[in-house]
């Protein structure tokens, strides 16, 4: 374990990448030590996850803070008690206090059902992202893993995938299409990192995930 990076997952809702990063860790693909699973929804499934999993987790919202910054110093905290190396982001709700991403620059992974810059920003994420690029006409969609800076779905791109649209899509039917290449690409990214394959030049980022 010692030599392995040390992982937090933030997630929200239900966790499918949380639940495949889990999976290529235990088929021995993944090589990294999950250290925590951060939730702000206690009734997220991610948690149930981390449960059968033996992965540690913890419960924590700025609602439960005074403030911000109590919050945000709470979260530092618990992250580098735990030495954390890496945060990824699995369908995570809340913005990342600027403290975190300051704290963890370039350390910030998430993964956005779209192709950014299109279909991205403040109140794009799940169904939505995917009725936009409908109601749009788009050809393609995609996903974007990034790593997180100060804007939502802004900081430097790390990997792309297309997904073709279909005429008779529908978003769940798009957002079905899209998910697979998600749970296909995104431990793939993660495990680039940890073999330190992966390098950032302001908004350039090099080096291969495959
Ligand atoms: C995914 O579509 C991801 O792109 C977005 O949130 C969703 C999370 O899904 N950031 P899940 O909770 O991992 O199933």
């Amino acid at each position: 374990m010692e030599n392995k990076l040390n992982v937090a997952v933030f997630a929200s809702g239900g966790g499918s990448n949380f639940q495949s990063l889990i999976d290529k860790k235990e088929e021995g693909l993944l090589h990294v030590n999950f250290s925590i699973l951060v939730g702000n929804n206690s009734t997220a499934k991610a948690f149930d996850r981390a449960r059968q999993h033996g992965i540690p987790a913890l419960h924590i919202a700025p609602s439960h803070f005074e403030s911000e910054q109590a919050y945000t110093d709470q979260l530092l905290d618990e992250l580098s008690q735990r030495n954390v190396d890496l945060i990824v982001l699995a369908g995570y709700m809340k913005m990342i206090p600027q403290k975190v991403v300051q704290s963890y620059r370039n350390r910030i992974l998430n993964i956005h059902p779209g192709l950014l810059p299109a279909f991205g920003g403040k109140g794009m994420y799940g169904k939505r992202v995917h009725q936009a690029v409908l109601d749009y006409g788009a050809k393609i969609s995609g996903i974007t893993i990034h790593f997180v800076d100060e804007e939502y779905d802004h900081g430097p791109v790390i990997f792309q995938q297309t997904v073709p649209v279909k005429d008779d899509d529908d978003a769940d039917a798009l957002a079905a299409r899209v998910l697979i290449e998600e749970h296909t690409w995104y431990w793939k990214v993660v495990e680039a990192i940890a073999q330190k394959k992966i390098r950032v030049e302001h908004r350039r980022v090099t080096g291969s995930v495959e």
